[in-house]
């Protein structure tokens, strides 16, 4: 068994017609640093086949394992299974409720859904349309709580497209956090002990953030990796170790201290707050 399994983490890469070969270089070294990559959704900018394809073929050469959630981005088009389809075909595996493990750690994954945090948090009352709209975040944390269940790893890691917590979508306007992420997601991370969460969607918002019990969750959107760690390549680098287990399981590699860059000095997200789910 690998006493080290490094993993590489990125969201939000958004490809679209023109993106072929843009990544590749990235992807590449990414292979060549880590052991496993992490996509957490918004693979694809309008969710078209097309754009699937050019990632896939940017993806091909990458030799390690990679492991994706889907983000809305990836559902805009109505051709998310296709899209997965063209993924899975160059080997990437995607998450929707399943589970992959990998030298004793095991990666489970949902897209997750939105509606607000904590006490802010959008109850199931009233129109049956509100009902429905929690229905989608429950079922998604149960997706998730499920898929853990599942796992047999002694590590435990999340990837999702939104947020589980508050603390990783704060640099955004705090009028589009409940279409950022849902703390229903963080029922199940939290029960099962969970070694850290990987997620993306918060384009402006904070790299690394904790769960009430806390667990360390990051959000690896690319916006956010380019805002806070500007002398680093796009990706975060993560070491789990294997034996023995320890209280710090999970070791961030590199230089990649949270800069204190605010949201608003820069303007580099797509997220608009007139339309408050693009990111
Ligand atoms: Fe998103
Ligand atoms: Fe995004």
């Amino acid at each position: 068994m690998t006493d080290i399994v490094r993993l590489a983490a990125l969201s939000d890469i958004h490809y679209s017609k023109s993106s072929q070969g843009s990544l590749q270089p990235l992807f590449t070294q990414i292979a060549e640093a880590a052991d496993v990559l992490l996509l957490g959704g918004d693979l694809t900018d309008y969710g078209l086949p097309e754009e699937a394809r050019i990632l896939a073929k940017d993806l091909a050469p990458v030799k390690i394992p990679v492991v994706a959630v889907l983000g809305n981005h990836d559902y805009e088009a109505g051709e998310e299974k296709e899209l997965s389809r063209i993924l899975t075909d160059v080997g990437v595996h995607i998450l929707d409720g399943d589970t992959w493990e990998y030298h004793n750690v095991g990666f489970a994954g949902v897209r997750g859904f939105c509606g607000g945090f904590g006490r802010g948090a959008l109850g199931p009352w009233g129109e049956k349309i509100i009902k429905d709209f929690v229905h989608e975040a429950v079922q998604e944390a149960l997706k998730l709580e499920s898929a853990l269940a599942r796992l047999k790893a002694d590590h435990r890691i999340v990837l999702l497209h939104y947020a589980p917590i508050r603390a990783t979508v704060e640099g955004e306007p705090p009028e589009i956090f409940p279409f950022l992420g849902s703390s229903r997601l963080e029922d199940p991370i939290s029960r099962f002990d969970v070694t850290a969460v990987f997620h993306g969607h918060a384009h402006k918002g904070a790299p690394e953030g904790r769960t009430q019990t806390g667990i360390p969750v990051f959000n690896v959107a690319h916006a956010v990796l380019k805002a806070n760690y500007p002398d680093q390549p796009p990706y975060r680098l993560f070491e789990v170790r294997n034996a023995p287990p320890n209280e710090q399981s999970v070791t961030p590699i590199g230089d990649r201290r949270y800069h204190g860059r605010r949201a608003t000095d820069r303007d580099d997200s797509d997220t608009k707050i007139a339309n408050p789910s693009p990111s």
